[in-house]
Order: C-alpha cells, then sequence, then structure tokens
C-alpha cells in the first residue's frame, strides 16, 4: 500500500511515536486523521497543514473512535480509510503488594487494561468495519492496522503486571485479528518498542533513563519517535509483513 494519496488514522497523535508517526506519513504524501484524549493534538495537527485534521478523541470510546474514522474517510475524497497506526497508550506502576503489604489497587490496573488493551480492541474493531467497506488495492488489500505493544509483553518487570499484561493482549491479538481479516484484505502488525524518548519516558528520573540507555547493546541509546515512524510506514508499504510483532529495541532485553 503507497502511503501517498492514502488515508490513515493516527491514534495518540498528540505525543511521542504517533505525533512522529502523523508527520513521517504526511512527508510522504498521505492524509492523516490525528486522535488523542489531549488538546494538543489540535496544535499538532495545524502544524502538519491541509493534510491532517484533529480529532479530540479516547480510544476506549466507541462513539469518540467511529468520529475518529468517519473524519478519516471524509478526508479520503472517497477512497476509504487505508490504515491505522494505534499509538495511544499509557504506562503504569504498581506492586502486587506494596512495602506495607496493602495488595495493589485493582482500579489501577483495570485502568491501564482498559485503555491499552480494550482501546486497542475497540480501535481495531471499528477500523476494520470501515476498512472492510473499501475498493480492493494490488493483491486485494484494503487496509492496514499497526497496533502498539512494548517489549513488556515479552520481559516485564517488578511493578509491571498491569502495563505487561496489557501489551501482552496486544502482542496476542495479532494474528487472529490477521487471520480473521485476511478475507478483507486487511493486514494487522504490530510493534513492540524498547525504550523510546518521548514525553511518556521523560517521566522517569535521568538516571534511570542512562541506565537503560546503557542496557541496549546497540545503538547504546534510547530509540527516536522518528525510527517508530520509519518502521510504521515500512509496514504500511510492505504487504508481506502481517500477523507478526517486531521488536524495535536495539537488541535490548529487560532485566
Ligand atoms: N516511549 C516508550 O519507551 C515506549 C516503549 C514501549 C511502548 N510504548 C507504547 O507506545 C505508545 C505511545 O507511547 P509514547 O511513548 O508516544 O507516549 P506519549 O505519552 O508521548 O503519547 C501517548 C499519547 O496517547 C494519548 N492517550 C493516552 N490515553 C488515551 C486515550 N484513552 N485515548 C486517546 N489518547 C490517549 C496521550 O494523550 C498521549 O498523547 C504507547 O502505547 C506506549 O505504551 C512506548
Amino acid at each position: 500500500m503507497n502511503v501517498k494519496d492514502n488515508t490513515f488514522l493516527i491514534t495518540g497523535a498528540a505525543s511521542g511515536l504517533g505525533a512522529a508517526t502523523a508527520e513521517r506519513l504526511v512527508a510522504g504524501g498521505g492524509r492523516v486523521v490525528l486522535c488523542d484524549l489531549s488538546d494538543a493534538v489540535e496544535a499538532h495537527a495545524e502544524t502538519l497543514g491541509e493534510a491532517a485534521r484533529a480529532v479530540r478523541g479516547d480510544v476506549t470510546s466507541g462513539d469518540d473512535i467511529q468520529a475518529a474514522v468517519d473524519a478519516a474517510v471524509a478526508l479520503s475524497e472517497g477512497r476509504g480509510l487505508a490504515g491505522v497506526v494505534h499509538c495511544a497508550g499509557v504506562v503504569s506502576v504498581g506492586k502486587l503488594v506494596d512495602r506495607e503489604g496493602n495488595p495493589a489497587d485493582l482500579d489501577a490496573y483495570n485502568r491501564t487494561v482498559q485503555i491499552n488493551l480494550v482501546g486497542t480492541f475497540n480501535v481495531m474493531r471499528l477500523a476494520a468495519a470501515a476498512m472492510a467497506k473499501n475498493a480492493p488495492g494490488e493483491d486485494g488489500e484494503r487496509g492496514v492496522i499497526i497496533n502498539t505493544a512494548s517489549v513488556a509483553a515479552f520481559d516485564g518487570q517488578v511493578g509491571q503486571c498491569a502495563y505487561s499484561a496489557s501489551k501482552a493482549g496486544v502482542v496476542g491479538m495479532s494474528l487472529p485479528a490477521a487471520r480473521e481479516l485476511s478475507r478483507h484484505g486487511v493486514r494487522v502488525m504490530a510493534i513492540a518498542p524498547g525504550v523510546f524518548e518521548t514525553p511518556m519516558m521523560s517521566e522517569i528520573p535521568d538516571e534511570a533513563a542512562q541506565a537503560l540507555a546503557a542496557a541496549v547493546p546497540f545503538p547504546k541509546r534510547l530509540g527516536k519517535p522518528a525510527e517508530f515512524a520509519r518502521l510504521a510506514e515500512q509496514i504500511v508499504t510492505n504487504p508481506m509483513l502481517n500477523g507478526e510483532v517486531i521488536r524495535l529495541d536495539g537488541g535490548i532485553r529487560m532485566q
């Protein structure tokens, strides 16, 4: 699938990986609808010009994501929603039993799973239903969905039960979703980033960030959002990528 003249929905597009992906797809001649809970999404869409629209929305809401999908279909001028890069997500930390012996907060666990896992399913179901109506392109292709997992899906650390479970769920959905949507000509992929320089990571202290960078075999630094965007673009344009999760992590394996 070409980026040029096609229309993409990017969630979590106000910041970090989603914002960089929106920039890359517009630079490649694509049109983008940027969806995010944060009002910063409107300012980011403005910087991208005529090819971009902003829709404020929560990925856990059916109505909000349907509105974002509808906005993408409208922006496409009859071609339909070609792709989704779903980046919206939250990080969370919390032990099963804290230092004082108290059990973890169940609401906090539910919130992480609701946004990262249920939100991913919500975006996939509404995007796929729209893509199934597209006219088929080369090989009968109608669309591509790219989800964002995390290396924490495979090597979660202490305190990451909720985050790791939510991202492992994203990994687990990739193959069954790709198998099911194959009859519509829609591919499903996931990217599992290592540690990337985004506002999400800026919450951790400098020392911890340096230690994480040092733990990356090569290159010894945090990933750049533009590198995530490059992989997203490659997945869009390479039709043989389907039903797989790609680690993008410089070889890091979390202790
Ligand atoms: N940065 C990393 O090192 C890293 C590593 C692995 C995985 N990830 C994953 O990559 C994705 C993007 O992360 P990032 O680093 O760009 O973070 P970020 O905080 O910079 O961006 C995330 C965006 O998602 C939005 N968002 C959060 N909840 C939302 C909701 N319910 N509905 C709509 N939008 C919502 C936020 O407003 C924010 O703009 C996340 O899923 C994250 O878990 C990030």
